[in-house]
Formats: structure tokens, sequence, C-alpha cells
């Protein structure tokens, strides 16, 4: 991730039990159903815009490197919706088992397989059908055998025990409500001495409570968003430990739809931590 200004806080001892909201007070078949609808758009009809930024334009804003985007299928790249670069968190080396977690159409699924390579191995997960079908074609076009793409929850991850030597994410804790739950399961599917690498979000100001429950504003990247200080505190309580919380870039203004982003002060963020 590109960090525009570095705002990070690095954690080494046993947290206290955090403080942030575990459950989002919202109704989760609701949020997701909105959340499926959403991202089957992005999957479908991406030239359409939202009020996040996608493809080579977020791309470039993210900071991944061009030679990266120009070699994957433009039908992954067209479909980019994280809001970070997992990638910039930490290196991915040869042979090494990943998750992508919410793997969208696959760009950062694909970019991980090639860097692992044939000995390395990649499931990306994901619980929007259209995205599924669009990341497996992506891989079949890219001829990478050593990722496949699982229909599933963060909050109920399809992959076996210690299985990960990292977790990868990319714009998609913030959507999810029990994040205390996904933070757990991503803990629970890597290997200990493993290690996440997780783009997402974090807030400057908090939601209030009643918009908490909004969920065109979760849909918006904003309602399920947490501040700096309750994030770490949140993946820190999971277990993980050197937990650090990035500051990153701004992933929401000039997007083509408006964005209620810039009024909570919503940016992309890097979170990177351990499982011991
Ligand atoms: C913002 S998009 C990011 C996609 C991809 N990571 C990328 O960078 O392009 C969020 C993705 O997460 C998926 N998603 C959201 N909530 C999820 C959940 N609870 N479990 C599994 N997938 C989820 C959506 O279906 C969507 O594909």
């Amino acid at each position: 991730m590109s960090c525009t200004r570095q705002h990070s806080r690095k954690v080494e001892r046993m947290a206290e039990p955090s403080t942030a909201p575990s459950t989002a007070p919202v109704d989760i078949e609701s949020l997701r159903a909105a959340v499926r609808a959403e991202y089957a758009a992005v999957a479908e009809h991406p030239e359409q815009g939202f009020h996040f930024h996608t493809g080579t334009r977020l791309a470039a804003i993210l900071g991944y490197p061009e030679e990266w985007i120009a070699g994957l299928p433009p039908s992954a790249v067209e479909s980019m919706a994280g809001t970070g670069n997992p990638f910039a968190l930490g290196e991915l080396r040869p042979g090494e088992r990943v998750v992508d977690c919410g793997s969208g159409a696959g760009a950062d699924s694909l970019i991980a397989a090639r860097v692992v390579g044939p000995s390395g191995r990649v499931i990306g997960v994901d619980m929007t059908p259209e995205m599924l079908a669009k990341a497996r074609r992506n891989a079949e076009i890219a001829g990478l055998p050593n990722v496949e793409f699982r229909e599933g929850l963060l909050e109920a991850l399809p992959v076996p025990d210690d299985w990960a030597d990292v977790a990868i994410s990319n714009g998609v804790l913030n959507l999810v409500p029990d994040k205390t739950l996904a933070l757990a399961e991503l803990f629970r599917v890597i290997r200990p001495g493993g290690r996440i690498q997780l783009a997402d979000i974090v807030l400057d100001r908090p939601v209030p409570g009643g918009s908490k429950s909004d969920v065109s504003l979760w849909t918006g990247c904003i309602a399920g968003g947490l501040l700096h200080d309750e994030l770490a505190s949140l993946v820190e309580g999971a277990g993980f430990r050197d937990v650090e919380v990035r500051r990153g870039a701004d992933v929401f203004g000039g997007a083509a739809q408006h964005s209620n982003a810039a009024a909570f002060g919503t940016v992309g963020a890097g979170i990177v931590g351990h499982k011991p």
C-alpha cells in the first residue's frame, strides 16, 4: 500500500480485551444481500461507476506495479475494488500457501499465485457467486493451476486449520458485521508463525450509533469501518502479535458515485500481524 501518512501503532504485548463492538447492530441477512448485489454489479458491470474506484485507476492509486497489472487478464483488473495493496505489507515467498479472504474477481489471488509459484497454493474465498464465477474464469485465462476459488464467508472460512502461511484480504473486513468471528477464522487457518496482510479502511470519526444500522452506509464502506485503535485492539484480541495498523491512500475521493466517506475521514489502511 502506498501509505500517504504513516500512523501505525505496534503492539508487542498481550492486548487488553477489545472494547470495539464485536457485532454490529445491523440485520446480517439484509447486509449480506446488499453486499452481494453491490459486488455482483462490480463483477458484471464494472464500467457503471461506483462510490469507490475500480480497475486500472484504482490499481494506480494503490501503488500496484504496472507490470503486475499488465500481466493480469483485463477481466480481473476491471473488477478490482480493494482499498489497499496487501503485497506492500510484506513479501510472499515461493512455495507459500495463501488465503485471499473476499477474493472478488481474483486479481490479488492471481498475483499471489504468480509470486508463490507452482510449489505454492492460493485459495480465494468469496460469498458473491458472480465474483466467484469471474475469478474462476480469470484463473483459467491466466493459466494458473495453483489457485482455486471457494464459496464461503470470512466468518466460516472453507479452509483447514493451520493451512496458510499468510492470509491476505483487500477491502472486505469493513463489510463483515462480526469482525471478531472473521478474525478468529483468520487466526485458525494460519499456521503458527504465519501472518496477516490485510488491506481495509480506517475512520477518523466514529459513525453515530443510529447510522451503524444503515445498510447503505455499510455497502458504502463507512458504517462497518472502525477507528484506528478499535481496529488494532480487535486484531490483537484475536490473538495476533506485532500488530500494526497503517493509514493508507484516499481511496474514495473522485469516485464516479458520490461517497460520504470523506465526511467520516475514511481512508485505506493496512493491517499486519503474526500468529505466535
Ligand atoms: C470490496 S470487494 C474487494 C474484492 C477484492 N478483494 C479486490 O480487491 O478486488 C469485497 C469482496 O468481498 C466479498 N465479501 C464481502 N463480505 C464477505 C464475507 N462476509 N465473506 C466472504 N466474502 C465477502 C464481496 O463479495 C466482494 O467480492
